[in-house]
């Protein structure tokens, strides 16, 4: 986690780096700081807390400088404080290196570095890098970053400073750096977002890129050869990237749902293709497919076994990708193995296409990020059409993983061409549904006020509705603070009955499916228990309302399509719960939105 930045220009480096450092805040925002080369010397500012409490402390200074690296922090090694803060120096504070990732070797490192003489100051890894810099700089800042990399073990992307050099070194192994191209200026960053206010033309790099970069212009080096890499245009406007009137970037991504359906949905689908579907991918011969995803991906993985399973008969096995890599379950080269992750840099996620690579597997990936390290991986890419998300929360980009999940079935089926068309046109009328969610917000945000002063809720649901229950009560956990579980609703009875109070709210995702009758069964058994139960329901259920104290009504859709409009009305319950209890929204505390540690 965590996020880099580096500007060299013409114009003062200071108001770009915090700049760019606020919009790369979701990847952590425990602490923070920033190091400019001004008159020769390296000035160094950090502080603990956001963006904002470092212009604080600042109180309108610039100091002036148009070289410089910045850093926002997700702890990894040492407590988040001014101390452990990025950019850490060398003993004579000459050098500058902001780090995202970890240095795995660095208690080694440090020893025989301290036994050298080098005196550290924090409790980072990253520190070693400075100071095994400076063991090797010799007036040449990229043959001393060049030589300290050949000993460092681990992921990093790195944006180093020397006193002496009006240049940026940077170096990306295992975390994503992005070089932006502006006119006689550069940038790299963690992310694209940080660079958009200043172009959309970006480089990004690849796993052992080195770039030496000056105001004249920039060189990229890979193994001691100079790299030729691509530049693109990135589509994504700043607008994207920006709150646009909302109080929350959470609530405009899930405003957003609507168009990002019809732009994944514009994307993959083609008059003329077969079935509709363009994904430029083979049916696989495979005879299964494995999941591998964390967090809400995996929760997407989960219903995308029910679709694909329901509409394709392919069996799915869905895994957590923490859980797969130190599993050893046996791994058939017949199996088609598909990668979930919107940020496309998920460690764990990555480490488990790895080993399916390895295996001989065919890999596909699902990301919403060009350029991505997971697009570098896999054999195959879906991209998501959602824009940038930046509240940690992943609300618009599960939406739209769910999209390419029921496409992904559509292609591999072998389902009537009327059955087909009818899905296809569903699919199609999706956008308006949500809509139609979103537009009862008022009736969803009364309902939040239920579960706002209780301290655990159950999210419960059978079927496709299950993993729907399981990211309910994540979104609600990770923003609320409140201890929510997900539960399949025939699963409660097998132990957490034994939690049900009037205490404890349980909120019931109803499809109205095979399941519908049982699930019915369920709320019962658990309304004799006493909570409170909020239904989450079709719109035409007339049945529902007699048997729980609240419903949040959903736009009919075919059931097997109510992931999606149940989903997005657990995140306006997630979310004005959260606005109630005051939370930090976007910024919940402890997270950072891409989990680029195992
Ligand atoms: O970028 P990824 O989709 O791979 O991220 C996976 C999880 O870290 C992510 O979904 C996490 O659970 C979010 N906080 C969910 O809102």
């Amino acid at each position: 986690m965590c996020g880099i930045v580096g500007y060299i220009g013409k114009r003062s480096a200071q108001p770009i780096i915090l700049g760019a450092l606020k919009r790369l805040e979701y990847r952590g925002y425990d602490s923070c700081g920033f190091a400019v080369l001004s008159n020769g010397k390296i000035e160094v500012f950090k502080e603990r807390g956001s963006i904002d409490e470092l212009e604080k402390a600042l109180s309108g200074v610039n100091v002036g400088g148009t070289v410089g690296v910045g850093h926002t922090r997700w702890a990894t090694h040492g407590e988040p404080s001014r101390r452990n803060a990025h950019p850490h120096t060398d003993c004579k504070g000459d050098i500058a290196v902001v780090h995202n990732g970890i240095i795995e070797n660095f208690q080694h490192l440090r020893e025989t570095l301290a036994a050298e003489g080098h005196v550290f100051r924090s409790d980072t890894d990253t520190e070693v890098v400075a100071h095994l810099v400076e063991r090797y700089y010799n007036g040449n800042l990229e043959e001393a970053v060049r030589r300290a990399l050949h000993e460092v073990k681990g992921s990093y992307a790195l944006a180093i400073l020397h006193k002496a050099d009006e240049k940026i070194v940077a170096a990306r192994s295992r975390s994503p750096l992005v070089l932006g191209v502006g006119d006689s200026e550069f940038f790299v960053a963690s992310d694209v977002p940080a660079l958009l206010e200043h172009t959309n033309r970006v480089v990004h790099l690849e796993d052992g890129d080195l770039v030496i970069i000056t105001r004249e212009g920039f060189r990229i080096e890979n193994g001691g050869n100079v790299v030729p890499r691509k530049m693109e245009t990135v589509l994504w406007s700043i607008e994207d990237a920006e709150r646009g009137g909302y109080e929350h970037f959470m609530l405009k991504e899930i405003h957003e749902t609507p168009r990002v359906i019809e732009n994944t949905l514009a994307t993959h689908l083609r008059d003329g293709v077969l079935g509709g579907v363009d994904l430029d991918l083979d049916v696989p011969q495979s005879s299964e497919i494995l999941m591998v995803a964390c967090g809400t991906s995996f929760h997407a993985a989960l219903v995308g076994k029910y679709v694909i399973e329901e509409l394709a008969s392919v069996p799915v096995r869905v895994e957590l990708a923490s859980e797969f890599n130190y599993a050893t379950t046996p791994l058939s080269r017949e199996t088609l193995v598909v990668g979930i992750t919107q940020s496309g840099e998920t460690a764990d996620t990555l480490s488990a296409l790895k080993r399916a690579k390895a295996a001989g597997c065919a890999t596909l990936a699902i990301t919403n990020v060009l350029g991505s390290s997971v697009t570098r991986l896999a054999d195959r890419i879906i991209y998501t059409r959602a824009g940038p998300e930046i509240c940690v929360a992943a609300t618009k980009t599960f939406t739209a993983q769910l999209i390419t999940l029921y496409l992904l079935a559509l292609h591999f089926s072998s389902i009537e061409l009327a059955e087909r068309q009818k899905m296809l046109k569903e699919l199609r009328r999706l956008p308006t549904a949500v809509q139609r969610v979103l537009d009862a917000e008022d009736e969803i945000k009364e309902v939040s006020g239920r579960i706002t002063s209780y301290e655990n809720v159950f999210f419960i649901g059978r079927g496709i509705s299950f993993p729907v229950a399981l990211e309910g009560a994540l979104k609600l956990k990770e923003i609320s603070y409140i201890h929510a579980e997900g539960y399949a609703a025939g699963e409660l009875k097998h132990g957490p009955f034994a939690l049900l109070t009037e205490e404890t709210p349980v909120v019931a995702v109803v499809a109205p499916d095979r399941t519908y009758d049982i699930m019915l069964n369920n709320i019962k058994e658990v309304k004799a228990r006493k909570p409170p139960v909020i239904a989450v329901a079709d719109e035409h259920d007339e049945e529902i309302e007699k048997y729980v104290d609240f419903v949040i009504r959903t736009s009919h859709v075919e059931p097997i399509f109510s992931a999606i409009t149940n989903s997005v009305a657990l995140q306006l319950l997630a979310y004005y719960a959260a606005k109630e209890r005051g939370c930090e929204i976007d910024k919940p505390r402890n997270l950072a939105k891409s989990v680029t540690v195992e």
